[in-house]
């Protein structure tokens, strides 16, 4: 029960210095917040800027590993690899998520040479490698087929884990994907091999600079509303989430971010799991954007929004900021 009111209470009090204000916060950002989202291309030396992700480009393998030894100096837990692979390696089944040397693999393996202590989460879904842009396998209708994609899914995710990915991130949105992938994981004896599920992922218009950084953008025909969710809809997030928590998941995903905010804090409310938040490339490209017109202070929009995630309930961030943000944070 709150008795006193105004003036005995004012809320301003506590906000009158800077050193109560950080005594007072409820909620803190700091480095090992941050999953930081990178791509990966072919060659040596080689660093390709992305044209509607200004300020953030494809690494070769080499120079990524640079990269990783930049994220863990700066305090950064864990990377994403996306690889952007060459088109003549594309085909209708995205047979090359199955290869052992794919780049992909090669990136794993050496980062994990270079760095061993860096976290590398992998995305599972197959349009960095299908011809048509789409996450799974099609049929002669062109819709993704749910069953007979899994099984690739299955012998992708293995094919990541056996190269040293430690969290395994399903971002195909079929239906039974994480129990089926988690079976595979324990009998092949990869059991302390997580798996993050991107359990509440959207059919969204934020991921347009993603697909240009894959390299799936102008393959793509259609949309993915077949499998991604209806951003209209909420009550089937939390469906989504018991059911990747039931089969299996460490933590689950919820994609994209903040406009996505209230679906964060359901599921956290809802389920006592580890939450996090997939800030995507739309949205990065949206602060860029507005930073760029004069329309706010670069550092202050990027650390109020991550902190967002924060507060809204998120253990964690997948951002494009990750390295920006992380030595603000360290300075
Ligand atoms: C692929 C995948 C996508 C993203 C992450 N994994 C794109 C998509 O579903 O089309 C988007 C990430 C971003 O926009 O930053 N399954």
């Amino acid at each position: 029960m709150i008795n006193a009111s105004y003036p005995a209470l004012r809320l301003r009090r506590t906000r009158a210095s800077a050193w109560s204000r950080a005594m007072h916060a409820e909620t803190r950002l700091s480095p090992s917040d941050f999953i930081w989202p990178l791509f990966v291309t072919e060659g040596q030396g080689v660093e390709e800027p992305i044209r509607s992700l200004p300020g953030v480009s494809r690494w070769s393998v080499d120079l990524m590993v640079e990269r990783a030894r930049e994220a863990q100096a700066a305090g950064i837990p864990c990377l994403a690899l996306f690889p952007n692979t060459q088109p003549d390696r594309r085909s209708d089944d995205g047979a090359e998520a199955l290869n052992p040397d794919n780049l992909m693999c090669r990136a794993i393996r050496a980062i994990k040479d270079a760095v061993p202590d860096i976290g590398i989460l992998t995305d599972v879904a197959l349009d960095p490698y299908t011809a048509h842009g789409q996450d799974g396998l099609l049929d002669e209708a062109g819709y993704v087929v749910n069953d007979a994609t899994i099984d690739v899914l299955i012998g992708q995710s293995l094919n990541q884990a056996a190269a040293g990915a430690d969290i395994i991130a399903p971002s195909d949105m079929m239906d039974g994907r994480v129990g089926a992938i988690r079976e595979a994981l324990e009998e092949e004896g990869h059991a302390n091999v997580q798996i993050m599920a991107y359990a509440a992922k959207y059919a969204s218009a934020f991921y347009g600079p993603f697909r240009d950084a894959v390299g799936s953008g102008g393959l793509l025909k259609g949309n993915k509303k077949t499998y991604q969710m209806d951003p209209a809809n909420s009550e089937e997030a939390l469906r989504e989430v018991a059911l990747d928590i039931a089969e299996g998941a460490d933590s689950v995903m919820v994609k994209p971010g903040l406009p996505y905010l209230d679906i964060v804090a359901r599921v956290k409310h809802a389920f006592a799991v580890p939450v996090f938040a997939y800030q995507v490339s739309g949205e990065y490209a949206m602060l860029e954007a507005a930073a760029a017109v004069g329309a706010g202070d670069r550092d202050a929009l990027v650390l109020e929004t991550l902190m967002a995630f924060k507060r809204a309930g998120c253990s964690g961030v997948l951002t494009y900021h990750a390295l920006h943000a992380a030595r603000l944070l360290g300075a």
